[in-house]
């Protein structure tokens, strides 16, 4: 069994290092709350990088989605390990560089690329813009043509697959607006043969996220390899093969061994398809490397109790952590100091802000709570604080980044 890297040690909420150790979270709150406070365990995010590239046996290049979390001195520092960076915005461009990714580290993504932005991309000279329409070719090509260089791209393809998760994270089905359809192929050729300024290095395709089941991300990267393969076949050098990312994490458990060995089988399998082709091979996770490096703790204000339901009020919710309200998420909530008593009340954790969607947790079981109690949301580490609004203008939460159990920022 591989367990989380935070875990309830005698009643508390610890964090638990790199080598072991145990920290309470609580500890962990500079100068006890004041705030919402996101706090992420480095030592985690390590831990999985380094899976995944045994997993791939060293032949797969990560590069780390940054818009799952962006916190820059996360960011610093898994730019040190050597990895690269998949963004989609210009705005993350200039974060990647300032955190120390190096250009030739970091593939462009995204449906809405604007001139501006694909601009600062050409002459950031970046490895690749991976391309999602016909139309975005030309006006990269356009973009390249005013600016005198070749722009390195690569086909985002839409494999037309249906990969079982949450509908606003599907991407790789045919009815969603991501990803080129096949039949754009002639027209691509097209565009490619008219251009000096356009170099097509690879193909990729990331199919969707939160994905527990990879029997759809395999056929997407069959699928992908028959792509990249035509392409060589009319005289392209191609040379990328970009999986995307996707895999998934178990919300409902501590226990992460399930998607340790989904990190392990997918690796096998990937390897076993393209054994034998003369290809580079990326990839795009997010999730699976910070989702469960994060927790946000929160402080209890109210008890609401009605003849129909315990409200628990709390001083997080949609605006800080949009996941449940916005794909029903469901993320563990546990109190960082367990009371001894075995009774359970029901409650609805929600937040403050003035939307009845505003809801962290339906229905769950707890210990009596009570006003300055802390709770914990578990496995925030990914789209949480970046997914952030600011609807009803509260106070942003604090974020603390810990490793080896000290904190560092
Ligand atoms: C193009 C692209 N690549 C990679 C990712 C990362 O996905 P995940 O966090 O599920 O690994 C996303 C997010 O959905 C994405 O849009």
């Amino acid at each position: 069994m591989k367990l989380s890297s935070y875990s309830v040690e005698n009643n508390e909420l610890c964090l638990r290092t790199g080598s072991g150790d145990f920290v309470p979270v609580s500890g962990l709150l500079e100068g006890g709350y004041q705030r919402p406070t996101y706090i992420y365990n480095f030592d985690d995010v390590k831990a999985r990088l380094e899976h995944m590239k045994q997993a791939f046996k060293g032949k797969c290049h990560i590069h780390y989605a940054l818009k799952s979390n962006d916190h820059p001195v996360l960011l610093k520092k898994i730019a040190e390990l050597g990895v690269g960076v998949d963004l989609v915005s210009a705005g993350e461009l200039r974060k990647a560089l300032e955190s120390g990714f190096k250009a030739k580290d970091i593939v462009f993504s995204g449906v809405g690329k604007t001139k501006a932005e694909i601009k600062e991309a050409l002459q950031a000279d970046i490895a690749q813009l991976n391309v999602e329409s016909p139309a975005e070719l030309k006006r990269i090509e356009q973009v390249a043509s005013e600016l005198s260089v070749k722009a390195k791209v690569a086909f985002r393809l839409n494999p037309e697959v249906n990969p079982v998760t949450h509908p606003y994270i599907c991407t790789g089905f045919r009815e969603n607006k991501f990803g080129m359809d096949s039949s754009f192929f002639d027209e691509l050729h097209g565009i490619l043969n008219d251009s000096k300024h356009l170099e097509l290095v690879g193909v990729t395709a990331h199919i969707g996220s939160q994905l527990r089941d990879l029997s759809a991300s395999i056929e997407a990267v069959e699928k992908s390899l028959q792509t990249f393969e035509k392409w060589r076949s009319k005289g392209f050098a191609v040379k990328t093969l970009d999986i995307g990312g996707g895999i998934g994490i178990d919300y409902s458990s501590l226990d992460t061994t399930s998607e340790y060995e989904m990190i392990e089988e997918y690796g096998a399998e990937v390897l076993k398809i393209i054994e034998g082709h003369d290809l580079e091979l990326l990839s795009e996770p997010g999730r699976i490397i910070v989702g469960r490096c994060g927790v946000l703790v929160s402080e209890v204000q109210y008890i609401k109790e009605t003849p129909h339901k315990n409200f628990c009020i709390v001083d997080t919710g949609m605006h800080q952590l949009m996941r449940p309200s916005l794909y029903q998420a469901n993320h563990q909530i546990l109190p960082l100091k367990a009371s001894e008593t075995s009774s359970k009340v029901l409650y609805d954790i929600v937040g403050p802000i003035c939307e009845s969607a505003d809801v962290i947790g339906h229905e769950r079981p707890f210990q009596p709570l009570f006003e300055g109690d802390l709770l914990a949301i578990m496995d925030a580490g990914a789209y949480g604080r970046v997914m952030m609004s600011d609807y009803n203008s509260h106070a942003k939460p604090l974020e603390i980044v810990v490793e080896n159990g000290k904190i560092v920022s």
